[in-house]
């Protein structure tokens, strides 16, 4: 998109005849932190002469290149901005470790001499991501389900910045709303956040197809995080149920008295259908 606009504007200026023209014009929209990035604002003077260049963050000056000038480049102090003085010239500004704080908007501003003091300006905004460092974890799960059980389970992502979106596939559908609780993201001390998408619904045996219901939790951010937790649930005939059911609930304490009015359930219907 980005590109795009530069070269549509790249197009007019060169066909309108126009003394300064920007020819590329670049700002990551997305950069990891920590990582260095590159900002281009390359210009074509068309036989005019360079008066300076400045470079903004939010309204405020951090660079600047006036060939006249001694020094010729400057560099002023923004928060989260650190510029690599070396690396840095009067089309490209190069910033080096970025924070959280790196993120906003970045103008730069080309000016020609006297007499015409024609001006370039260009903006756009970066965002500093810190994608996640782990896969999202599913919370609350039983090893198995059957028609009739209430599913409740969560969905939580790492902390990321900007927030990932979580999304729940039943059997490889996108789970329906009325099934989801969203919780409000939680942000930690540093600005990354956490969220957590609950997955609340009614089994019935249409959630099994051949026996067998998946339950799949997706995080992303934009186009450049996917990272997918899956939890492949099954459920067996109600004959094998029974057996595997017991077997499930004795290895964990704290669900016995469950289990054991499940089980009596279950064995009522069966004596309940053998009469
Ligand atoms: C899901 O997460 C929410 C919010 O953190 C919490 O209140 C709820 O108890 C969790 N439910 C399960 C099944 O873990
Ligand atoms: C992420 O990956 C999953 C599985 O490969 C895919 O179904 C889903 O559409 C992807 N989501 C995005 C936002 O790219």
């Amino acid at each position: 998109m980005l590109v795009l606009t530069c070269w549509v504007l790249v197009l007019l200026c060169g066909e309108g005849g126009f003394a300064l023209s920007m020819r590329r014009f670049e700002v990551p929209l997305h950069v990891p932190r920590g990582e260095s990035t590159t900002l281009r604002c390359e210009f074509d003077l068309q036989g005019e002469r360079l008066y300076s260049v400045k470079w903004y963050k939010g309204g405020r000056e951090f660079f600047r290149h006036v060939p006249n000038e001694q020094p010729k480049k400057q560099v002023y102090e923004v928060t989260g901005v650190n510029v690599d003085m070396e690396e840095s010239t009067g089309q490209v500004v190069k910033l080096r470790e970025v924070e959280l704080a790196t993120s906003g908007r970045y103008k730069c501003e080309v000016l020609a001499e006297a007499p015409a003091f024609n001006t370039l300006v260009e903006h756009a905004i970066l965002t500093v991501v810190e994608i996640p460092q782990e896969k999202p974890v599913v919370q609350g799960a039983w090893e198995r389900y059957h028609p009739g059980d209430i599913v409740r389970i969560n969905c939580t992502s790492a902390p990321s910045k900007p927030a990932a979106t979580l999304t729940w596939y039943i059997n490889d559908r996108v789970a329906p709303e009325q099934y989801l609780m969203r919780y409000l993201p939680y942000m930690d001390h540093e600005g990354l956040e956490t969220t957590t998408l609950g997955l609340h619904f009614h089994a019935t045996h249409d959630h099994f197809p051949r026996n067998v219901m998946s339950l799949r939790c997706t995080a992303s951010i934009g186009f450049f995080y996917n990272k997918t937790e899956e939890t492949a649930l099954e459920t067996h005939r109600p004959a094998l149920s029974l057996q595997s059911r017991e077997h499930f609930y004795d290895s964990l304490g704290a669900r016995r008295t469950v289990s054991s009015l499940g089980l009596t359930l279950l064995l009522l219907c069966v004596l309940h259908a053998l009469r």
